[in-house]
């Protein structure tokens, strides 16, 4: 195990001077082996650790980073940062112990990476490749989070872990006009990296796939250019793609009794190990952007029931009024129509249900066939219960105006355990 690199000085300043034991498996295990190298940051740039010398990170203000251990994983509750880099994994091995030692080595090198660090075990070592792929020294920590999962296949008769799937962690039911893409939907793990700086998100993906060589293999991959929620009240409402502010209406993720009540695992899943955490649903869902911006301001707003400009209800004024449902205009109609996403997805509607959501704008380019942009949301959202999502994807699958503007690609259920305490690590905590 890695001696932990976290020792604050009496100046608030982060300890410069690091000795780390090699954690590698698979790939690069030789490097990894290599104990003892001191790692230091940077302190005129504020960046990242090197294993050539260097200070404190941040010196501008803010550490940046995110606490890694914690009763939650972070990630979650953690205000949306900018970018995200998302990985979903199957693991190729059948070696139980393979996996375990990887996931132990993935805590290690997750830890140390959202401290600002290398991944750590580089010994400088001309003959062998570098531990840590190395695109991230000298960039800040930009607030990275990576936050692990596991997918109902993790559960099968593989690695004997059928007895500790978490009660709720199975396939989604078919929903309403859906054909998701069974190759790129699921996966035994998925990584959620998200920061401020896109390179330090991918390099935190890139470098556990390192780790990972030989024990698992990358299923399907999605980066993140843009926050569409706000978890916190003290973040501006973002833009999703449609231009449409995202996020006003969203779980306050500071607020603990509320992500008590919605959003973490409690004392009703029998499997404390799961306790704490999160069941995470993905969906890569594909915006019709051409078709969308032919339509007229008017019906983009009735779609969503709010203006597009201030965010505000159709009933209201501002961005934070409160909607009213039952609201008529002068021709006697709803004036939030019966098929606006928000009408159908409100907590007032759906007997006070709630999700955190914690979505990205994504983009694959052009379509080669129809020249389209192929571009959208990848929606993620975290719950105590994937019922949640069934329930609000049932009424929305079948009712929702969006509907015309929007499809369904692919999608994933996982459940993500709580956070790790002092010592803890991701093999041992799934393994138990
Ligand atoms: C591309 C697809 C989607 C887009 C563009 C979109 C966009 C929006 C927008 C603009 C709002 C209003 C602002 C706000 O309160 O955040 C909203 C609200 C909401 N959406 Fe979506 N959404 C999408 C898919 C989904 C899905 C798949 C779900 C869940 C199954 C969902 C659940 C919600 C919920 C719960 C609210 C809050 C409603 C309220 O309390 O007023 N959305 N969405």
């Amino acid at each position: 195990m890695a001696a932990d690199p976290e020792q604050t000085n009496p100046s608030g300043g982060l300890n410069r001077r690091r000795v780390l034991s090699g954690i590698g498996v698979g790939l690069g295990v030789g490097a990894a082996a290599a104990a003892g190298s001191v790692l230091t940051h940077d302190h005129d740039t504020g960046g990242r650790a090197t294993a050539t010398g260097g200070t404190a990170p941040a010196a501008d203000g803010g550490s940046q980073i995110v606490a890694f251990r914690g009763p939650h994983q972070g990630g979650i509750a953690t205000p949306a940062q900018d970018r995200l880099c998302f990985a979903a994994f199957d693991v190729t091995t059948t070696d139980r112990g393979q996996l375990q030692q990887m996931l132990t080595s993935w805590a290690l090198a997750a830890e140390a990476m959202t401290k600002g660090l290398t991944v750590p075990g580089d010994a400088g070592d001309l003959e062998s490749p570098p531990i840590d792929t190395g695109e991230a020294e000298g960039l800040k920590p930009g607030n990275l989070t990576i936050t692990i999962g596991y997918g109902a296949s993790l559960f099968d008769s593989r690695f004997g872990l059928a007895g500790r799937r978490p009660s709720q962690l199975k396939a989604l039911p078919q929903l309403p006009k859906e054909d998701l893409d069974p190759g790129s939907s699921d996966g035994d793990i998925c990584v959620q990296a998200c920061a401020d700086d896109p390179q330090v998100a991918f390099h935190a993906i890139r470098n556990l796939r390192r780790l990972g060589t030989g024990v698992v293999a990358p299923r399907w991959m999605e980066l993140g250019f843009g926050r569409t929620s706000s978890t916190s009240p003290a973040q501006a409402t973002p833009r999703n793609l449609m231009g449409f502010k995202d996020g006003t209406r969203n779980i306050d993720a500071g607020d603990a009794a509320v992500m008590g009540d919605h959003v973490w695992i409690g004392a009703e899943e029998p499997q404390h190990w799961v306790r704490g955490g999160s069941y995470l649903v993905s969906r890569k869902i594909r915006m019709l952007l051409e078709q969308w911006d032919r339509d007229n301001l008017n019906d983009q707003q009735n779609v969503f029931g709010r203006a597009k400009a201030s965010g505000a209800p159709l009933t209201g004024k501002k961005e934070f009024d409160t909607p009213d449902f039952s609201a008529k205009d002068a021709s006697g109609d709803y004036a939030i129509p019966m098929d606006a996403h928000v009408r159908l997805a409100a907590p007032e509607n759906n007997r006070g249900l709630r999700i955190l959501r914690r979505g990205y704008s994504f983009t694959d380019g052009i379509d080669p066939v129809t020249g389209q942009l192929v571009g959208g949301l990848l929606f993620l959202a975290y719950m105590k219960n994937p019922d949640q999502f069934v329930t609000l994807q049932r009424i929305l699958g079948a009712h929702d105006a969006l509907n015309e503007y929007i499809k369904h690609l692919s999608g994933g259920l996982f459940v993500t355990p709580p956070g790790l305490a002092p010592g803890a690590d991701w093999g041992a905590q799934l393994f138990g």
